[in-house]
């Protein structure tokens, strides 16, 4: 046989035993949904407790399909958060701090293009079609909710930036965002009744606390692989968040650039105001997997610290609190002294 057509063959053979696994991971996700404790869900209708953690059932499927699928590479770099903690704005900050030879402050990618679309969401992409080996630039950068616990080996051997926000202000854009996105066969999702869900840790992705310390203890044992970050510090000192981030990923700022002033420009570039204003950012949808259309100025609300005061009455506010204070006791974390 020609080694031309022993490829083609091989090929043919490796398709349909993808085809199979593929199947299989597909069945072993239909039984796994009927064993898994249902809840509330705020986009849809259920949630499935899978491993601690809350999932809609096409979160958990690729959360298999990922364990199978995803082939990091060792200088890859993960961008993870719970859903609605700053993960639009640090998209653009990693995005635009990497790329910063390529391209010039004042005619830049991202005044045309989301920071949606600068890196893929692990968490929708479509395995095992998508390899991700066509991306051309190293470090590859990738995002995910997923809490440290349910993320892949490989995944975990490389880099993660964290960012983690006041449960407060990341319950109200939530809410609000899921509001947005909630089935229109379900009725409305009352804040009442999400503030139940999220403090009893029932939300997507949730419990909101048992995210957080999963990226918080793996970044006390391994400092150097995780950069934790908190949405606060990087609203009160956004410079020093990215000079941290450059370093973290292995592209400190020169001398040269400090004089240039090309810290100031990528925190201008990325602010919310700038990103907010863009046409790019105000038009159109994006497309998470075949299912979810976000539209693309819902990724920018207000973007400020404390704006759960105008939602949550002193009696939510201590129940939150004290729930952080109680699940963080001991951990050397702390989030309500940020606000
Ligand atoms: P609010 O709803 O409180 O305004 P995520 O990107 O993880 O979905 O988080 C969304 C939250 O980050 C929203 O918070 C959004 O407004 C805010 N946000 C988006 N871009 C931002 C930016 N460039 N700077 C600060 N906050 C930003």
């Amino acid at each position: 046989m020609s080694s031309f057509l022993s490829t083609l063959v091989g090929s043919k053979e490796e398709e349909e035993k993808e085809e199979v696994e593929y199947n299989i991971i597909c069945q072993k996700h239909k039984l796994l949904l009927q064993t898994l404790t249902k809840g509330n869900g705020w986009r849809v209708q259920h949630l499935y407790n899978y491993k601690g953690f809350w999932l809609n059932p096409n979160t958990v499927k690729n959360n298999l399909l990922l364990h199978t699928y995803f082939k990091s590479l060792p200088t890859d770099i993960v961008l993870a958060a719970f859903m609605k903690s700053g993960t639009t704005w640090l998209k653009a900050l990693m995005f635009s701090t990497l790329n910063r030879h390529r391209y010039n402050f004042s005619d830049h990618h991202l005044h045309n293009h989301g920071p949606q679309s600068t890196f893929p969401f692990l968490d929708c992409e479509s395995y095992p079609i998508t390899d991700f080996t066509n991306i051309p630039i190293s470090p590859r950068l990738f995002a995910t909710h997923y809490s440290y616990t349910l993320l892949p080996a490989c995944i975990k051997s490389g880099k993660i930036v964290y960012v983690c926000r006041d449960p407060k202000d990341v319950l109200i854009s939530k809410w609000h965002f899921m509001s947005k996105l909630r089935s229109k066969d379900l009725p409305p999702l009352s804040l009442d009744v999400a503030f139940e869900l999220f403090c009893q840790g029932e939300s997507e992705y949730g419990p909101f606390w048992e995210h957080i310390l999963s990226y918080w203890r793996a970044s006390l044992e391994s400092p150097e692989k995780i950069l934790f970050l908190k949405y606060e510090e990087m609203k009160k000192q956004p410079e020093v968040v990215v000079r941290k981030l450059a370093a973290f990923m292995g592209k400190p700022f020169a001398e040269e650039e400090e004089e240039k002033g090309v810290v100031g420009d990528i925190v201008k570039l990325c602010s919310f105001e700038n990103l907010s204003n863009l046409e790019v950012n105000n038009k159109g949808v994006e497309k998470f997997g075949s299912l979810v259309e976000v539209e693309k100025r819902d990724f920018f609300r207000k973007g400020e610290i404390g704006d759960w005061k105008n939602y949550l009455n002193e009696e939510m506010k201590e129940r939150i609190d004290r729930i952080t204070d109680d699940k963080f006791k001991g951990s050397g974390l702390s989030l309500n002294a940020t606000v």
